[in-house]
């Protein structure tokens, strides 16, 4: 592996979800496979997760992570070509990349979209401003449209949960999946639910449904293969797995048409469901996107869900360093 950006940097979806799962029985397998080099991990936004996973992801490999969080402490980055750089900013991407790639072995790179202007955020011009200028691989930490490294762990942890409760007739038929909007007090990227989206249908492996409120549908480009509706309760209806996530509006980019409490998922909504286990990346805004008593119940695994980033990382960071 080259890069990691999307799914489609991915040869064998399964084999890559057996290699994170391998890790996670044993940590360091490959304790010496990263010995001497360096990672950096480049932070436009906050992160507790990514970061951190990350960081232990490295180390399990046995590298040395070095953090810069470029919004807080670096120069004020200009990615437009030809830009006359006498407002705000002060260093151009295609000065620094180059000097970030003779620092470390491999970068990574966490932004978020502006919400402000579709093709500005869908064109990707930081991703792909390091993927051109960096010289080394770059490993995508969450980008103005995709999670690649969330999804991976989503993917990871249905398989693992799917294939671990007894109680479900598993081998015989495939999960159902639900990707479900929920509320939010602000308007958030599309990055997760298009990920998760695109993995799931290239996984292939699931029955997957999406459901969110009129004028909330994300791009066909992720979606296609989907079964979707502005039904809630008729998607969750005998759901395995159930993804909770907000997302802002598409067409009318970066809006917020409905903050309905009606979508939050709630005790009674599971009832609809095949005794569903429930997801979410985290951070979550209790009893806004997601109840007190889904997340504190057995059915909710987001905290098996965000220690397993650790594996998705380090099986990333492994197949690059092998490649
Ligand atoms: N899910 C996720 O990306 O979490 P952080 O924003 O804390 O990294």
């Amino acid at each position: 592996m080259k890069n990691f950006i999307s799914v489609n940097d991915v040869d064998d979806m399964n084999a890559l979800v057996a290699k994170a799962l391998a890790y996670k029985r044993n940590p360091f397998a490959d304790r010496n496979l990263g010995a001497d080099k360096r990672i950096g991990l480049l932070f436009l936004n906050p992160s507790l997760r990514t970061r951190l996973s990350t960081q232990v992801a490295a180390k399990n490999l046995g590298m040395e992570a070095i953090v810069f969080n470029v919004d807080k402490e670096g120069w004020a980055l200009e990615f437009e070509e030809g830009a006359i750089m006498s407002g705000n900013t002060v260093e151009h991407v295609k000065d620094a990349a180059p000097i970030l790639g003779q620092y470390f072995d491999i970068l990574c790179i966490r932004t978020f979209p502006s919400l402000k202007n579709r093709e500005d955020d869908y064109s990707e011009l930081v991703m792909n401003s390091f993927l051109q200028f960096a010289g080394v691989p770059i490993i995508s930490l969450e980008s103005a449209t995709l999670h690649p490294l969330q999804s991976l762990t989503d993917i990871l942890t249905i398989k693992e949960s799917w294939h671990s409760n007894s109680l479900w007739d598993e081998g015989t038929r495939k999960p159902k999946i639900v990707l479900t909007w929920a509320p939010h007090v602000k308007p958030l990227p599309q990055c997760v639910a298009n990920s998760f989206a695109q993995w799931v249908n290239a996984w292939g492996e699931a029955d997957f449904v999406i459901t969110h409120p009129a004028d909330y549908e994300l791009s066909e480009a992720y979606t296609k293969g989907a079964i979707i509706t502005t039904n809630q309760n008729e998607a969750l209806k005998d759901a395995d797995f159930v993804y909770v996530k907000n997302w802002s509006t598409y067409n009318d980019y970066g809006k917020i048409y409905s903050n309905d409490p009606a979508w939050m998922l709630t005790e009674e909504k599971l009832q609809l469901t095949n005794n569903a286990k429930v997801m979410h990346c985290l951070p979550v805004r209790r009893n806004v996107e997601l109840s007190d008593e889904i997340l504190d119940s057995e059915n909710s695994l987001v905290t098996k869900q965000a220690g397993n980033r650790v594996w998705a990382a380090q099986a990333i960071i492994s197949e690059i360093l092998k490649g």
